[in-house]
Formats: C-alpha cells, sequence, structure tokens
C-alpha cells in the first residue's frame, strides 16, 4: 500500500463525528477512511480536560497504528481539549481539528445575534475564547450545552418529546433574544437539524461546520500529496470501544447504510488493546 492509498483516521466519543464522515465521503469517495468512535467513555462533555487528553492520545495512537496518513478530531470537545496536545505529541502526523463557526456566522447574522450550541468542555477551551475573541466583536452570543442530547442521538433517538424538549430549552429563550443564527459546535447535532429546523423556523440559519472540516482535509492531503489517486472502491472501517450490535443499528438509522463495526478494548485511560 502506498501513502496516498492509507487511510484517513477520523475520530470522536461516539457517532457525532459521523456527520464529518459523511462530508469526507462526499467530497473524496476514493479514500480509505477508519472510524473510531469512543462509545466506551461518550459523553466527553462533562469531563475533565486531561481525561480527555488521555482518550485522545490512545486513540491517535491506534489510528497510526492502522496507518492513518492524517487525523481528522471529528469532534468539537476533543479538538477543545486535546488538540494542541496531540499537535506537541505527533510532530509527524497532521490533525484537522474542530472550532465551532463563530467566523462564518459573525459574516453572516443581520440581527447581530448568534446561538452556539457545543458541551460544557467546548464552551471552557482555550480554543473557544480565541475563537470569540477573533471573530466573535460586534456580535452577540447565546451559548448552551443542550445537557443530555449527546445520549439521545447516541441513542438513534432523533425524534421523541424528549429530544425535542431538550433542544427548546435551549433555542427558545434564543429565539426570544432574536437570534438569527445556530452554530452547531458538537459533531452529534447536525444529525437533529431536521428538527432544529422545526424549532426555530426557516428565518433562522443552522451551521454545520463539517462540510468545511472535510474541505480542510481535502487541502491538506493535497498539500502534502497525498490524495488517493485509486478508483477502486474505497474501504471504510469503523471501530467503537462500546457496544457492536447498538452502533450498528446507529449507525443505520443515522446514514442509512449499513456496515461491520468492530471491536476494541481500552487496556488504561491512554491505551487501547
Ligand atoms: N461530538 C462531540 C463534539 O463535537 C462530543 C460530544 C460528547 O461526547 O460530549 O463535541
Amino acid at each position: 500500500m502506498t501513502n496516498q492509498e492509507h487511510p484517513i483516521g477520523v475520530f470522536d466519543s461516539g457517532v457525532g463525528g459521523l456527520s464529518v464522515l459523511r462530508e469526507i465521503c462526499k467530497l473524496m469517495p476514493a479514500e480509505n477512511i477508519i472510524y473510531f468512535g469512543d462509545q466506551g467513555h461518550v459523553p466527553y462533555g462533562p469531563r475533565s480536560m486531561e481525561q480527555i487528553q488521555n482518550f485522545s492520545e490512545g486513540i491517535t495512537k491506534f489510528l497510526l497504528r492502522l496507518d492513518s496518513k492524517i487525523i481528522v478530531v471529528a469532534c468539537n470537545t476533543a479538538s477543545a481539549a486535546a488538540l494542541k496536545y496531540l499537535r506537541e505529541t505527533f510532530p509527524n502526523i497532521q490533525f484537522v481539528g474542530m472550532e465551532p463557526a463563530v467566523k462564518p456566522a459573525a459574516e453572516k447574522t443581520q440581527t447581530g445575534r448568534v446561538g452556539v450550541l457545543a458541551t460544557p468542555a467546548t464552551f471552557q477551551g482555550a480554543l473557544y475564547a480565541s475563537v470569540v475573541e477573533r471573530f466573535g466583536a460586534g456580535v452577540e452570543l447565546f451559548q448552551h450545552t443542550c445537557p443530555g442530547l449527546v445520549t439521545q442521538i447516541e441513542a438513534g433517538d432523533l425524534e421523541s418529546p424528549k429530544t425535542r424538549a431538550i433542544l427548546e430549552e435551549a433555542l427558545l429563550p434564543m429565539l426570544e433574544k432574536n437570534i438569527d443564527t445556530v452554530v452547531l459546535g458538537c459533531t452529534h447535532y447536525p444529525f437533529v437539524i431536521p428538527l432544529i429546523e422545526r424549532i426555530v423556523g426557516e428565518n433562522v440559519r443552522v451551521i454545520d461546520p463539517a462540510p468545511s472540516v472535510a474541505k480542510q482535509a481535502k487541502r491538506l492531503l493535497e498539500a502534502g500529496g497525498m490524495l488517493n489517486p485509486s478508483t477502486a472502491q474505497s474501504n471504510i472501517q469503523i471501530f467503537t470501544s462500546g457496544d457492536v450490535k447498538i452502533v450498528e443499528s446507529v449507525l443505520t438509522k443515522l446514514l442509512n447504510e449499513t456496515a461491520d463495526v468492530k471491536s476494541v478494548t481500552w487496556k488504561n485511560d491512554r491505551e487501547i488493546q
């Protein structure tokens, strides 16, 4: 296998990063991909920065063992807690990370009021503070952590009254403040865009950063001469540290596709067997 045929490594605390994976597949259908969902530890949002760093390091080592040519941290929370640390710890591999899309929101808002949905760890991280400082001037941001929403999406529960109630609690007060843009600062949340749109109505723009992240990954691969020129059917492998059967059934629901998911076990907080 040449370096170009090596896979793109993608990871998240769970199924959220699949919202990024589907954009990567759309943009670069020839690429082989290894996806790791850390369902054994989901949700990351309420955890300490140190713990998320340890998990991210363990997953990165695992993805490198399987020859990943770049790594997409398809998780805002892991990017907030660990991206800098990963870049320092693994200087020979390039990482694509995620940050809440405050920049495009600030450019597009007419009312100057923007809602941001993300996890507690993402809001606490230096990355969010820096995004707000760089791009948030003149814009009023309303933040909400949507407690419980990641767990609902992990269960494939995209439409139930409980999922709706969690989103309404976050969004209705924002609508009263006259927001016209909502930033999805967690990769799980694009899977409930239809429900979000029903709650906020058609005058509010919903920003999913996944397409831009896929484009950034493509730019890096192009610049490094690492795009896969092969025309053979690409190979997508999915690993979970959680329950294979549950992940397989949720995956079918989220992506409308079936896949064999493989099981992995953590040895300790920083190492996968
Ligand atoms: N998908 C994640 C994110 O983008 C993490 C959610 C969680 O595990 O709390 O932030």
